[in-house]
């Protein structure tokens, strides 16, 4: 099949593409409405389908004979511990995990937040959520208490699903006093907590609020597939936008299920029985998509790792782990394949293991930096393919399509448009830009199924971020151009969201943490480049007057409370005391002009300073730190 057909048909066609991949699936009762407007005028797929998307990925594979194939694999450096389940055992498993939430009086459209490590009950969390049709708000384990609740507030959890602790490398973090904290500074109190026990660390339990996860499960009785909407929300997945507050992207169960079981053929050419790891971790998108749902709905194995690339216990973790499991797709992010990089440049690590089964390795997160790609696909001998997405697609937006038409990767580049995505370039006028010329990365509407189509808790507010900036278009924040043959290039975001490691942070949030200390006037945040995470954050911060803190005494505290607000996994790097910040004349601060000093960039002072003498100040002030050359 050539992909130009497969395209063409999925823009010219829509409904009649997206409704022959929807029969891929089973279904209670297939949809008649493939694409619909709902009552606020938004897109909906499938709404008036009936399914259950844990139906979808477990019980369907059992009844089609598949109960015995290994549906998850959890392999975990950190406690020495590995084991399988079965497509049935998974099934029996989440039914009952089903039956524990529905005796807590779990039912269809409750939000249940699930704050925990990278072992199997988080997936089986996911779906047994999935299972009662009620929806599911994942919260990465590394969001200190008050993101986490920001989000008990937004998303009204009935239940909270965690764990007594998680291991980062040789640490065991505890997530309970972390979760108990949250509660406390929330408004919303869940009605139950339901804590998984693990051997490292015995969380302290409330009484009348938290369970035993294992001894409420062994009193569960399995219960069946509560069939649901094709538009009725699957999962609520809160990622930062420009603003402090993280925005609840809304995902649907049936564009939801339908995009994610092409996606594993078009896009991975993966078939049922194969095993796919994303090296993620369910608190992300790529999580969400690729270690759970996707592979489940695709009937492959998926691989729950608890571990890093690097140091558990060395840099041969990925290749180990490929190895073991006869892996065939590896998808992670850059910054973990820059790590191993780092540790091995040679490939050495790599040497002992048989990477014959994998046919293709995946990236994703962040723009794949061209050494790193010509070191991956070196040391490895494999197809490395960059492809370009976003939490609020929950799929690839661009890929290089293995089960389309593979074609040749160009360096920087994540290639074409996935069928569905109607990808243009627009100036900021929302006019078109020629072929090889930047500008804003716009999505003309109608989206494919899977993208959100609202935020959750605010009617207006997928309109106001996405929809109003370019009529008819969705815009991704993304910025970048399209070349002669149809190649994308996504250069980096065009607002105040970075990504560190992979994981989005919004510098606004930062912000808001760095204003409320008591030395500090005003501050930016920008994005620093970094050698292994890509980019990381850089306060710079006028004090007030008569304010006697250090630099060195501020950037300590400043790194506390930012890793107690928002969380270790902003990594804040560098705090910069400046007598003043470079402004326009309306008082917009130059976050992108200092940035492109910082990161040896070529930059234009904007005609509309302030005073032109700010700036020259400040390159003073980073070039005496060592900060720029
Ligand atoms: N729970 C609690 N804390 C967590 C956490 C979690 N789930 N995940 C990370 N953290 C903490 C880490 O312990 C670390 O804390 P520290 O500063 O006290 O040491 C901090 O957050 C930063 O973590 P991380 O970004 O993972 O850095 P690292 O130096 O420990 O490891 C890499 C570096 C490159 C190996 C790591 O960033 C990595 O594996 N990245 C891959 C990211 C990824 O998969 N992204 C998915 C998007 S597709
Ligand atoms: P998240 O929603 O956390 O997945 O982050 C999405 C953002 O990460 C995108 O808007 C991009 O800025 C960036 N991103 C993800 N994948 C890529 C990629 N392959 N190339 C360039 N940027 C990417």
């Amino acid at each position: 099949m050539s992909y130009q057909i497969e395209y063409d048909r999925s823009v010219n066609d829509a409904e009649g593409f997206w409704r022959d991949q929807a029969r891929t699936l089973e279904w209670f009762k297939f949809p008649e409405k493939i694409l619909s407007k709902g009552e606020d005028g938004l897109d909906y797929w499938f709404a008036d389908g009936e399914m259950n998307t844990a139906f979808m990925a477990l019980d369907h594979h059992v009844n089609q004979g598949r109960g015995d194939q290994t549906a998850l694999i959890f392999d975990s450096p950190v406690t020495n511990t590995k084991y399988k389940y079965t497509f049935s055992e998974l099934t029996d498993v989440v039914a009952r995990t089903a039956g524990m939430l529905a005796d807590l009086n779990v039912v269809k459209g409750d939000r249940v937040i699930i704050y925990m490590p990278m072992i199997p009950e988080a997936v089986i969390a996911m779906l047994a959520v999935a299972r009662l049709g009620a929806i599911h708000s994942v919260v990465f384990g590394g969001f200190a208490p008050p993101e986490l609740a920001l989000r008990i507030n937004d998303a009204k959890p009935r239940v909270i699903l965690s764990a007594s602790c998680g291991i980062e490398i040789k640490r065991v973090i505890e997530y309970k006093p972390l979760l108990d904290r949250a509660i406390e500074l929330s408004d919303h109190k869940p009605e139950s907590c339901v804590v998984f026990q693990r051997p490292q660390a015995a969380a302290s339990m409330i009484a009348g609020r938290d369970h035993n996860w294992v001894e409420l499960l062994a009193r569960a009785k399995a219960v069946g597939c509560t069939p649901v909407k094709g538009s009725d929300p699957l999962y609520i997945l809160y990622t930062s936008g420009t603003t402090g507050k993280p925005k609840g992207v809304v995902r649907d169960n049936g564009g939801h299920a339908v995009a994610l079981k092409y996606s594993m053929k078009a896009i991975y050419n993966v078939e049922p029985g194969e095993v796919f790891w994303a090296s993620s971790d369910v608190g992300w998108v790529v999580g969400h998509s690729y270690i759970v749902y996707a592979p489940l709905l695709q009937g492959c194995a998926t691989v729950v790792y608890e571990g890093k690339p690097i140091m558990t216990p060395d840099a041969g973790a990925l290749w180990r782990v490929c190895a073991e499991y006869g892996v065939s797709i590896l998808f992670t992010a850059p910054t973990a394949f820059r790590a191993v990089k780092k540790e091995d440049p040679e490939g050495l690590f790599l040497k002992p293991y048989d990477l014959s089964k994998i046919k293709t390795i995946f990236s994703a997160g962040e723009r794949l930096d061209s050494p790193t790609e010509i070191w991956l696909s070196e040391v490895t001998g494999k197809k490395v393919i960059d492809h370009w997405w976003q939490t609020e697609t929950g799929w690839a937006i661009t890929a290089n399509l293995q089960g389309v038409e593979p074609m040749p990767c160009k360096l920087g580049s994540s290639t074409k448009p996935v069928p569905g995505f109607n990808v243009e370039i627009l100036d900021e006028n929302g006019h078109h830009v020629p072929r090889g010329t930047q500008g804003y990365i716009a999505l003309k509407l109608p989206l494919p199924p899977s993208c959100l189509n609202r935020v959750w808790g605010d009617a207006d507010k997928f309109r106001d971020s996405y929809l109003s900036l370019f009529p008819g278009y969705y815009a991704s924040g993304d910025g970048g151009y399209m070349d002669e043959d149809g190649y994308v290039f996504v250069m980096g975001r065009v607002d105040d969201v970075i990504n560190v490691a992979g994981h989005r942070l919004s510098t606004g949030e930062i912000e808001e943490v760095i204003a409320t200390h008591p030395a500090v006037a005003e501050c930016a945040v920008i994005a620093r480049n970094d050698d292994i995470k890509g980019q990381t954050p850089m306060g710079l911060v006028v004090l007030k007057s008569g304010a006697t803190i250090t630099e060195a005494e501020l950037h300590k505290e400043l790194i506390a409370s930012i890793r107690a607000n928002i969380g270790p996994i902003t990594c804040y790097q560098d705090t910069v005391v400046l007598a003043r910040l470079p402004k326009t004349r309306s008082g917009k601060t130059l976050r992108k002009t200092i940035c492109q000093i910082v990161n040896g960039q070529d930059y234009v002072v904007p005609s509309t300073i302030d005073d032109t003498g700010v700036i020259p100040e400040i390159i003073e002030v980073l070039h005496s730190k060592g900060l720029v050359a």
